[in-house]
């Protein structure tokens, strides 16, 4: 076997040798079932250590390319080892592998019901959306019949430039050659996916992340890697043993009012990530789809602010801040990263729509957006302290919380005993829309978990509905309590 080793890069010898038998397992020219050589024999064959040679398997073994067998020798693994409990193992066999629960449709179904108030989808409030200046771009777009035209498949130059212009307010520099429009974020997600990962591969996320991105990857036979979140986000500190034992193609992260658990990653843990990302030469796709909705004090710098050397795949989009029925978003990336994500584009649907690029573009160059969004913050910041004194007037103390600084939605921590599935059914018998916890996770978590958005109900329907919840939970826990109080009586001893 040959490989090329080279004995002045700083990577050591070990990961360069798994790397490039990787790379074979991938391509199939190492095919499953094959023998690989003896540690010694390798080792001789290419002049390294035999410790050398034993830690490159090792390194394989742990992410499952391998199989050592004791006597028999090392094995390309037939199967690589699943890592994470996918969502289609809880899905109906029917179910096409990425149908994680239906809980995406059913958010959307919940959102568009009239008898339910519903807090299952963070979306902005339907009343902000600015129909008359954005009816008024769509006609001056029509002057041009080119916006009825195909377009180019990067995005329409007005509105890259726009977006080069906006970006400006999260400190990120860029020339409107690096930013390539999208179908919204959602598929930004997937543009980076397509043109950076093959299946198989794998992606670290924050744990719990955003549910469309567990999707998207799982369609892909993506393997998701979850690193837990705390109030200063991702934890940082667990990525050097995840980075060795994993080697993912990618991280995606929500830094900035994250969803579903509206925490920021502190500056410390950004400047942190970005050097480990560096140092690992792996990509990061930083989604910063909250980032300009901040309710409380100065708003967290994105990392694409502090990104150097284009480590920095940079994702937004127009529709928590503006409308989402636009289904305009945009990447921002480095010169080398564009044509893989361009070709991914081409392939996807050729282009946006050139009439609503060139009339969001209009909207923007008007500069009808920062008074927009003075606005949004303004209603979303009453509307968030609106959920906090509901939801502290209604829910048991045992249920917890972190009052969000941004973004649309609370995380709540539901008491132990109680099943957030049966919260969220009754939910919607009794009126309300809520989120299932666990479809934010790559795997299934530990705690019940409730998702709950504010921005889109006003502060009357937010009371009401929290009402309905409270209920409801102390409803649970009394059950609970009847319950373990029954299983107690029934395991005394008969004296
Ligand atoms: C973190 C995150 N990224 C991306 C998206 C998708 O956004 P878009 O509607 O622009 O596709 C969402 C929507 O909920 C989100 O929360």
């Amino acid at each position: 076997m040959e490989f090329q080793l080279d004995r002045s890069h700083a990577k050591p010898l070990y990961r360069q040798l798994a790397d490039q038998m990787i790379d074979r397992i991938r391509s199939g020219s190492l095919p499953p079932g094959t023998r690989l050589p003896p540690v010694r024999d390798l080792a001789a064959d290419l002049g390294l250590t035999r410790l050398t040679v034993h830690n490159a398997y090792s390194e394989l073994q742990a992410s499952g390319w391998v199989e050592a067998f004791v006597g028999r020798g090392t094995f390309v693994a037939h199967q690589p080892v699943p890592l994470i409990e996918a969502p289609e193992r809880q899905a109906h066999h029917d179910d096409p592998p990425w149908l994680s629960q239906g809980m995406l449709a059913d958010m959307m179904r919940l959102g568009l019901q009239p008898d339910i108030i519903s807090f299952a989808q963070a979306v902005p409030a339907v009343e902000t959306f600015p129909v008359r200046e954005l009816s008024r771009s769509i006609q001056t777009a029509l002057r041009d019949p080119a916006a009825l035209s195909y377009g180019p498949t990067q995005g329409e130059l007005p509105l890259r430039e726009a977006v080069a212009t906006m970006v400006l307010d999260r400190n990120v520099v860029v020339s409107p050659d690096n930013v390539v429009i999208t179908t919204g974020a959602q598929q930004g997600v997937g543009l980076v996916l397509r043109a950076f990962v093959r299946q198989g591969d794998v992606v670290l996320v924050e744990e719990p992340t955003y549910l469309g991105l567990i999707e998207r990857a799982t369609a892909q036979g993506i393997r998701l890697i979850g690193v837990p979140v705390d109030e200063h986000g991702m934890r940082v500190d667990m990525l050097p043993q995840l980075l060795r034992d994993y080697r993912p193609r990618l991280i995606y992260t929500v830094p900035t009012y994250h969803n579903p658990t509206g925490v920021s990653m502190s500056q410390e843990r950004q400047q942190q990530l970005l050097q480990l990302a560096n140092d690992h030469e792996v990509l990061i796709l930083e989604d910063d789809v909250y980032g300009l909705l901040g309710y409380d004090g100065p708003v967290p710098l994105p990392l694409k602010a502090s990104d150097t050397n284009g480590q920095v795949i940079y994702l937004s989009s127009f529709s928590k801040i503006l409308t989402p029925g636009l289904r305009l978003g945009y990447l921002i990336a480095a010169e080398q990263h564009l044509a893989p994500l361009l070709a991914a584009k081409r392939v996807a649907d050729l282009h946006c729509s050139p009439l609503l690029q060139r009339a969001l573009a209009d909207y923007l160059q008007r500069g009808h957006l920062s008074s927009h969004l003075r606005t949004v913050r303004y209603m979303y910041r009453e509307r968030r302290n609106a959920m906090e004194q509901a939801l502290q007037r209604y829910c048991p103390p045992e249920v917890r919380w972190r009052t969000p600084s941004g973004g649309l939605c609370f995380w709540v921590t539901l008491p132990p005993g109680l099943n957030a599935t049966e919260v969220y059914t009754e939910g919607i018998e009794r009126g309300i829309g809520l989120t299932v916890g666990s479809v934010f996770f790559p795997q299934p978590p530990r705690m019940a978990y409730l998702r709950i958005c504010f921005a889109a109900q006003p502060p009357e329907q937010i009371d009401a509905g929290m009402a309905i919840l409270g209920d409801l939970l102390h409803d649970h826990l009394r059950r609970r309590d009847i319950l373990a109080a029954r299983a107690c009586r029934e395991t005394q001893p008969l004296m």
